[in-house]
């Protein structure tokens, strides 16, 4: 009797103290509900009759004298709906459907503490922020713990960097079950049977970057990038988070055509983006990976102004608009990864004229892409930063790719007392300075690729200068890499993980994949058709051809692939797809009506029939097909390829053969006066 009593206490206990407010995705497969359990807020996500994210807790413990943990009431709630098409400036699909459900939470807490939490309910997954508003007493606020948990229901094969290491985000892939990870880096991807998931952040300003941390089990939480003092994220008066976004997808593919981090971004802030233009460039650059030139001065020094010449050469000849000069400017000399201090962004050594560079660039149609390596030491990139965007400017230089080489949490700053202390590239310090960096570009119409960056949380829809960045490893690893650089499936992974929180620049087109005089013990462990595939692959608005003129000029058949692929898409699909096996993307291009393939795999060999749907009804295509030859493999005959045309239509079923590490490129284009 005593037991019933007791039980049904606690029932009536929880139906009176606990508030759940629910809403759901447009086409209702996804359902988002918040709870207020005795003052504890929380939240779950379930999918049709799946329970995705169990109940979660939310919240903040700050270091000022005001609970945001519990004791919570519901002031007020509502729930708004939201539809709209929105055109990028740029990208990998033009038009984009922004569509929502949305619950706003205001809570109340003790001593009239306020917290708002906002969630968002789309057909491809969830996003919801905190707000800490304005309030009486509150001038200061400094984040102890961010207490956003993430509790799993299945133990999903995982695919992740590990967080909080000294080379950042450039670690190779690995795929564990949940229960076995530690904290890693965000995206990061889980699949089961019918089910995919990725974990990452939307609109990351004045706050450290997202890390998730196993608590234990299957249960995770946010872990943030804290300051050097141990706090995680200090404001002023009122803090917005960035969204804690999980796209949710019935196969890795969708993942791919989800663009829920962008939605969560604001629309573009700059009226005028008639200068922002995505593009591809060659550059002084892969022959300093090599060993063949030098960043710093000297007899090998690789930008003097005949060898930025020669490149312009090139670039015009094959009609690239950008040319990439690294090494160009004074301080690269003796170790730069130590003495970055030493690096000034207005004096170029004395052998590179870059007023005759940058005329000659002219004179040829080519554009200078200019390179500020900060050596992670920005106390004094900012002191120059103005003067060297004005400088470039003068120029007429464009574009800037900036680099923050150097251990992951050592960017020196002088603190409030005059102390050196050192921050990592990943917390509030550096995410503000990258921003700054963005702005001051935007003010200058100067657009930015970034190597060493944040990782990409969806700003270019809100900044559309912000163009393309690292943030994983790249081809530059197949120069120098100790254990022998990237491996076949590395590619295979990054579309599910890294990229999809953004472009980024790969800089792939490697044609000579070995190189025995430079580089003995490294290679590039790819086929020459995958190098090709790469390109439609991996989404950039900037894309390199990385590897040295003379080797394409050697290769003009399969380089003219390079020459055509476009950077910028009306449409991406993806044909099939496989995490860390295969992947086959169609885009078509925003410029013509030309589509383009990219189809690569692991160190499996694999065929494909593919139906070409998604070609235009009663219009005949030429394809111009680039493929591994029959003996080709990554291995043992990477040069193999077949370059081949066909005339194909809508309703052509197309087979494809991959060799063993290897991809396809095709372009399709429209026979002009055809139709059926
Ligand atoms: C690393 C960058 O990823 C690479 O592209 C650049 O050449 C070097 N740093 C030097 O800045």
């Amino acid at each position: 009797m005593k037991r019933l009593f007791f039980l049904f206490f606690l029932l009536f206990y929880s139906v009176a103290f606990t508030q759940q407010y629910k809403i759901y995705s447009p086409n209702k497969n996804i359902i988002v509900a918040f709870t207020l359990d005795r003052g504890i807020p929380s939240y779950s996500i379930s999918r049709s009759d799946q329970s995705i994210i169990k109940n979660s807790k939310l919240g903040y413990i700050l270091k000022e004298n005001l609970n945001l943990r519990d004791s919570f009431r519901i002031k007020n709630t509502t729930i708004n709906y939201y539809n709209e098409l929105w055109t990028q400036v740029w990208g990998e699909q033009k038009d984009i459907r922004n569509n929502y459900e949305e619950l706003n939470v205001d809570l109340e807490g003790s001593n009239n503490a306020q917290l708002k939490i906002i969630f968002r309910a789309f057909n491809d997954g969830v996003g919801f922020r905190y707000i800490i508003p304005e309030q009486k007493d509150l001038d200061s606020i400094n984040v102890i713990d961010e207490l956003t948990e993430f509790n799993l229901t299945k133990d999903y094969k995982s695919w992740f960097i590990n967080a909080f290491l000294w080379n950042r985000y450039e670690y190779l892939y690995h795929s564990e079950n949940a229960s076995l990870l530690d904290t890693v880096q965000t995206p990061v991807t889980m699949e089961s049977d019918n089910l995919c998931l990725s974990f990452h952040e939307a609109a990351l300003y004045n706050y450290p970057s997202m890390t998730v941390g196993r608590v234990k089990g299957l249960n995770f939480k946010s872990v943030l990038y804290p300051w050097s003092d141990g706090i995680l994220v200090k404001a002023r008066k009122t803090l917005t988070s960035p969204w804690r976004t999980i796209q949710i997808a019935d196969k890795p593919g969708d993942l791919i055509t989800s663009y829920l981090i962008l939605n969560l971004n604001e629309p573009n802030k700059l009226k005028d983006v008639s200068w922002i233009k995505p593009a591809k460039y060659v550059g002084i650059w892969w022959e300093m990976h090599l060993d063949k030139a030098t960043w710093s001065s000297g007899p090998k020094h690789g930008a003097t102004t005949e060898n930025a010449k020669k490149y312009i050469d090139f670039a015009s000849k094959y009609g690239f608009k950008g040319v990439l000069i690294e090494g160009w400017n004074e301080g690269w000399d003796n170790d730069w990864v130590k003495e970055g201090y030493k690096l000034n962004f207005t004096k170029p050594y004395p052998d590179f004229d870059i007023a005759e560079v940058t005329r000659y660039a002219k004179e040829k149609g080519v554009e200078l892409i200019g390179h500020h390596e900060t050596g992670r030491a920005i106390i004094n990139y900012e002191a120059q930063m103005e003067d060297a965007f004005k400088f470039y400017k003068k120029y007429g230089v464009n574009v800037i790719k900036t680099g923050y080489v150097g251990h992951g949490q050592t960017v020196l700053r002088i603190d409030a007392n005059g102390d050196s202390v050192f921050e990592w590239h990943h917390g509030q310090y550096m995410v503000e300075h990258y921003q700054r960096v963005v702005e001051l570009a935007a003010k200058y119409h100067i657009m930015i690729d970034a190597h060493e960056p944040i990782k990409d949380t969806g700003i270019r829809r809100t900044w559309p200068n912000m163009m393309t960045r690292e943030g994983a490893r790249g081809q530059e690893y197949d120069a120098w890499d100790p254990n022998g650089g990237n491996p076949p499936e590395h590619t295979t992974i990054l579309p599910f993980t890294r990229l999809l929180s953004g472009p980024m620049d790969f800089t792939p087109g490697i044609f000579k994949l070995i190189y025995p005089e430079y580089k003995p013990n490294n290679r590039v462990n790819t086929t020459l058709a995958k190098s090709l595939a790469h390109y439609v692959i991996i989404y950039s608005p900037l894309h390199m051809a990385a590897d040295l003129p003379e080797n394409y000029e050697t290769n003009l058949k399969p380089f003219k692939f390079i020459q055509d692929v476009p950077t910028d898409w009306e449409k991406t699909e993806v044909l099939n797809a496989q995490i860390g096996d295969y992947l086959t993307i169609v885009r078509k291009d925003r410029n013509s009506t030309d589509w383009y393939l990219g189809s690569i795999t692991d160190e499996e060999a694999r065929t494909f029939e593919v139906t070409l749907t998604y070609l235009d009804e009663g219009k005949q295509y030429t394809a111009e097909i680039y493929t591994d030859g029959k003996d080709a493999d990554w291995k043992t005959n990477p040069y193999s390829i077949e370059i081949t045309q066909q005339i194909v239509k809508k309703s052509t079923i197309l087979k494809i053969n991959l060799a063993a590490g290897g991809g396809c490129a095709i372009r399709f284009r429209e026979v002009a006066g055809y139709q059926d």
